[in-house]
């Protein structure tokens, strides 16, 4: 059925709105109508990129378990994505309304929550044994290597905050942010167990992606998450919502996601006959449980009491440290 042709005020109301927003580029609407007329309908498929999206998820070996190795960690790293997207908003001054900031922390809060409770897919899904072999073929490569998750932490919070328990008195919040990067938690941490010399692991990453970090690191320094939620923690309506959400995102963030992912690693590394080495090579079980690391993005909103006991107690419920 052709369609009426006759021109209503809605569509010429339209063509005039379209004829301007061309003009404003020097461009002519009628050559972009003609265009439409070879144009394609668009189709979902195109649109998320189904073939590409498809086409990533490439094992290493013929183990049929690595492909679900593979993809959840490509899932993870679209949520880190999607993280990282929202803390560029909640930092870049471009919120003006409180529920808008307190809105994109909820969101942050279900992608980290979405995230730890979907770790079973890993630490349920894998035949141990098949990990066992298909892990040696992807050595020195880790999940520490994620620069999506460093980032999430110089997005987040002051250096200071993220820098090794043996190095917080030797530091000052005004020394160069080039003095903090070596004293990082990660980087102390990637250290083989025996020598204390720096894993194959942290240099590669260091060699692909240390300059990277030192310029978001001078990026972030004023303006990161705990800098921009200092206006919007003392909003008389907002305020306690905010802070509340904030302390949630601090718990997602380096104590859920961390234990349901140090869970996986005991699962996976630790056998009847022992404990295996990470295919990065630390001394993992030191590095990796929060009560440990004791990363908190925003001490302030913390009592005393519970800085000291974080991470602590679900450790002890859950997972034995040897
Ligand atoms: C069976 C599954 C997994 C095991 C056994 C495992 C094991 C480990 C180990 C032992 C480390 C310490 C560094 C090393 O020596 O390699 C580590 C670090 C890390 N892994 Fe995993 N991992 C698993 C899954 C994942 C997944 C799915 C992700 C998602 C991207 C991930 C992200 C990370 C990150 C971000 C670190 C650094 C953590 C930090 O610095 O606090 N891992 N992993």
């Amino acid at each position: 059925m052709i369609e009426d042709l006759s021109v209503s005020p809605e569509i010429a109301n339209k063509l005039e709105e379209l004829s301007a927003k061309f003009a404003a580029k020097g461009q002519k609407l009628s050559d972009y109508l003609e265009g439409l007329l070879y144009a394609d309908y668009l189709s979902y498929w195109d649109y998320i990129q189904l073939d590409t999206l498809l086409s990533l998820q490439k094992p290493k070996t013929d183990l049929k378990d690595e492909m679900v190795f593979v993809t959840y960690h490509q899932i993870t790293e679209l949520y880190f994505k999607l993280i990282l997207w929202e803390l560029d908003q909640l930092t870049d001054g471009s919120v003006t309304k409180s529920q808008v900031f307190l809105d994109k922390v909820n969101r942050v809060n279900r992608y980290f929550k979405q995230l730890a409770d979907s770790f079973t897919i890993m630490t349920e899904g894998m035949d141990r044994d098949q990990f066992a072999k298909f892990r040696m073929a992807l050595m020195p490569s880790s999940g520490f290597q994620s620069v999506q998750y460093r980032l999430i932490e110089i997005l987040s919070t002051d250096l200071t905050n993220l820098v090794h328990a043996d190095y917080v008195l030797w530091l000052s919040p005004d020394d160069p942010v080039d003095s903090f990067l070596e004293k990082l938690y990660w980087k102390a941490g990637a250290r083989d167990g025996q020598t204390g010399k720096k894993t194959l692991t942290l240099k590669q990453f260091e060699e692909e992606y240390d300059k990277l970090l030192l310029k978001k690191a001078k990026q972030y320094r004023q303006k990161n998450l705990r800098r921009s939620m200092q206006r919007w923690i003392k909003d008389d309506k907002q305020g306690p919502h905010i802070i509340q959400a904030l302390r949630q995102f601090d718990q997602m963030a380096n104590v859920h996601w961390p234990l349901a992912h140090f869970k996986a690693a005991v699962r996976y590394l630790v056998h009847d006959k022992g404990v295996k080495g990470a295919t990065g090579g630390t001394n993992w079980r030191k590095y990796l449980p929060p009560r440990f690391q004791r990363i908190i993005f925003f001490p302030e909103l913390w009592s005393e009491e519970e800085k000291d006991n974080w991470g602590k107690s679900w450790v002890m419920e859950h997972i034995e440290v040897h």
